[in-house]
């Protein structure tokens, strides 16, 4: 039996994030330039996409670029960039076929123009798909996100237009960028390391926490489905029993 066929296609998480760590690292291992890793990475990206389109998954969000990765070498950020517009353009195809929406999560404007551009272009041409929602996660903070959110609920404030009492977390929500998409079921971290960078701090309060050394380069549709098999041998409990699940 194949991976993919020991998958509950009933038990599927709803909405799977993953931060894509690893690329240069392995670039150095094979003696090549970090963005040589960066270049394989994007292929990766592709397979990982597809694989969740066919396999039904509603929601994947993929951490490309963090609020932090701005400090990179200069060089190194430009190649990101350029990275991007190719893969937005070359994309735009494997979107179209597996009826995939793209979405876009982050402090966009700060994007150089060309970037901004093109991803609002394939946003506007994918709109309209719904077998699944592909969110990059781009230039993307959780601590600049939960600041906007504050700034922006507290001019409501201050203008009446919510009192502070009704602040609730439905109203948080709504002000985050992921304001249209639910909690994070599973997160998935590659390259060995164990921390979060930034990433969607809210919305993983209660995912499932994935990690494994293979560098993000070499991730493939097989190592995602021992993810998704990992997961769902997992015991969500919310906080509840054990038995109170079986009632
Ligand atoms: C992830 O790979 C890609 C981005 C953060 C843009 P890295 O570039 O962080 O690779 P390592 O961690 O240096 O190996
Ligand atoms: C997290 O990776 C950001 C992305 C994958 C885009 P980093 O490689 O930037 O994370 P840290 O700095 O090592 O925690
Ligand atoms: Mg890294």
């Amino acid at each position: 039996m194949t991976l993919l066929d020991q998958i509950d296609k009933s038990k599927l998480p709803t909405h799977l994030a993953v931060i894509m760590d690893g690329n240069g690292r392995w670039a150095k291992q094979k003696g090549l330039f970090r963005t040589m890793g960066h270049e394989k990475g994007s292929k990766a990206v592709q397979e990982i996409v597809e694989a969740c389109g066919k396999l039904n998954i509603s929601y994947l969000t993929l951490y490309a670029f963090s609020t932090e990765n701005w400090k990179r070498p200069k060089l190194e950020v430009e190649l990101l960039m350029k990275l991007l517009v190719a893969s937005l353009r070359k994309e735009i195809k494997t979107l179209q076929e597996n009826d995939i929406k793209l979405n876009a999560i982050g402090n966009l404007e700060s994007l150089p123009k060309k970037v901004y551009k093109e991803l609002l272009d394939v946003i506007k041409k994918t709109e309209n798909n719904s077998r699944m929602t592909l969110t990059l996660a781009l230039s993307y903070g959780s601590r600049e996100e939960l600041t906007k959110t504050v700034q922006e609920i507290s001019h409501k404030v201050k203008n009446n237009l919510i009192s502070p009492e009704n602040i609730d977390e439905t109203v948080i929500n709504n002000h985050l960028y992921t304001q249209n998409l639910p909690d994070v079921d599973l997160l998935i971290r590659t390259s060995g390391e164990q921390r979060i960078s930034n990433f969607l701090l809210w919305q993983i309060a209660y995912a499932e926490l994935y990690f494994t050394e293979t560098l993000w380069p070499d991730y493939t549709k097989d190592h995602l489905f021992e993810a998704i098999l990992n997961y769902q041998n997992r015991e969500r409990r919310f906080g509840k029993t054990s038995e109170q699940l079986k009632e």
